[in-house]
C-alpha cells in the first residue's frame, strides 16, 4: 500500500474540482482525479502532472452504479484504499428553475447527480475509506442550500437567485451528509459539508466573484482535519454557516 495519502476527486476535471485536487497534489498526496469525460479527464492529470502533481485518471460518472463500482476497483488496485473523498461533481440544471414552471425532470436530473450521485460514490468508496487512519469525506455543497440563509432577512443576498432544483439538492445533500456522519459516530471517518463561495466556473456561466483556487480553499481545510476535528458540519472560509 501507498505511504502518501491517497485521494479521490469527483468532477475534477475543471472548476473548483481541478484546483481541489490541485491543492491536495501540493501537499504530497496521490489524487484521482475522477471525470466522465476520457479527454477532459486525461488533459486535467496531464496538467497536474505538469504542475508536479501524483496525480492517476478515475473515469466515474456519478449517475452510474457500473462507473462507481469500477472507479472502486480502480483505486483498490492504484492504491488498496482511500484516505480522503472529495464529493464535488454537480451540475445546476437547465436554468430558470421557478418552481411554479420548472420541468420536474430538470429536478430530477439535478438530485439524481447532486445528491444520489454522493451517496452512490461514498458507498462504493466506503469499504476503501475504512481501511484508512484517518478517512475524511467532504461534500461540497452550498449556501444556497441553507434554509436559514433563504429565509433569513439577507437571504436574497446570501442565498442565490429562486432555484427549485439546484438549491434544495444542496439542502437535500446537507440533510445527508448529517445522516452519514450520525451512522459514523464513533468511528474514525469524518464527514463535513463545504461551501466555496460564490466562483466562476462553468457553473455559473463565469458570474462568480471567487477564483476557483479559492473555492477550493474550504474542501482542502476539510480533507486535512485533524483526527479530533469536526464531523457532521456546514462551514465555508468564514467558518460555521447555517443549516
Ligand atoms: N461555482 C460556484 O459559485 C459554486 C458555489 C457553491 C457551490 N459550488 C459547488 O462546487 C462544486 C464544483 O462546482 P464548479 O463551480 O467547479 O462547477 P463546474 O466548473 O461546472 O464543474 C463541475 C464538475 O462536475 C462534473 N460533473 C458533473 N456531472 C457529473 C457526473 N455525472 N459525473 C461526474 N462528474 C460530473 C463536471 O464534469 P464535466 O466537465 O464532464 O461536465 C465538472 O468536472 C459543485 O458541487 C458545486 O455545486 C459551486
Amino acid at each position: 500500500m501507498s505511504e502518501r495519502t491517497i485521494a479521490l476527486v469527483t468532477g475534477a476535471n475543471k472548476g473548483i474540482g481541478y484546483e481541489i485536487a490541485a491543492g491536495l497534489g501540493a501537499l504530497g498526496w496521490s489524487v484521482g482525479v475522477g471525470a466522465r469525460d476520457d479527454r477532459r479527464r486525461k488533459a486535467a492529470v496531464e496538467s497536474l502532472r505538469a504542475a508536479g502533481v501524483d496525480a492517476f485518471g478515475v473515469p466515474l460518472d456519478v449517475t452510474d452504479d457500473a462507473s462507481a463500482t469500477a472507479a472502486a476497483r480502480l483505486i483498490e488496485e492504484q492504491a488498496g484504499r482511500l484516505d480522503v473523498l472529495v464529493n464535488n461533481a454537480a451540475i445546476s440544471g437547465t436554468m430558470p428553475q421557478e418552481p411554479t414552471r420548472v420541468d420536474p425532470a430538470t429536478v430530477r436530473t439535478v438530485v439524481e447527480t447532486n445528491v444520489i450521485g454522493v451517496i452512490r460514490v461514498t458507498n462504493a468508496m466506503m469499504p476503501l475509506l475504512r481501511r484508512s487512519a484517518s478517512p475524511r469525506i467532504v461534500n461540497m455543497s452550498s449556501s444556497v442550500g441553507s434554509l436559514t440563509l433563504q429565509s433569513g432577512t439577507a437571504g436574497e443576498l446570501t442565498a442565490g437567485p429562486v432555484a427549485v432544483a439546484y438549491s434544495p439538492s444542496k439542502t437535500f445533500l446537507n440533510a445527508v451528509t448529517l445522516q452519514y456522519a450520525r451512522e459514523l459516530s464513533g468511528t474514525n471517518i469524518l464527514i463535513n459539508a463545504g461551501c466555496p463561495g460564490y466562483v466562476a466556473t462553468d457553473l455559473n456561466g463565469f458570474r462568480g466573484v471567487r477564483t476557483p483556487e479559492q473555492g477550493a480553499a474550504i474542501a482542502i481545510r476539510l480533507a486535512t482535519l485533524p483526527d479530533d476535528g469536526p464531523t457532521g458540519q456546514f462551514f465555508d472560509d468564514a467558518g460555521v454557516v447555517p443549516w
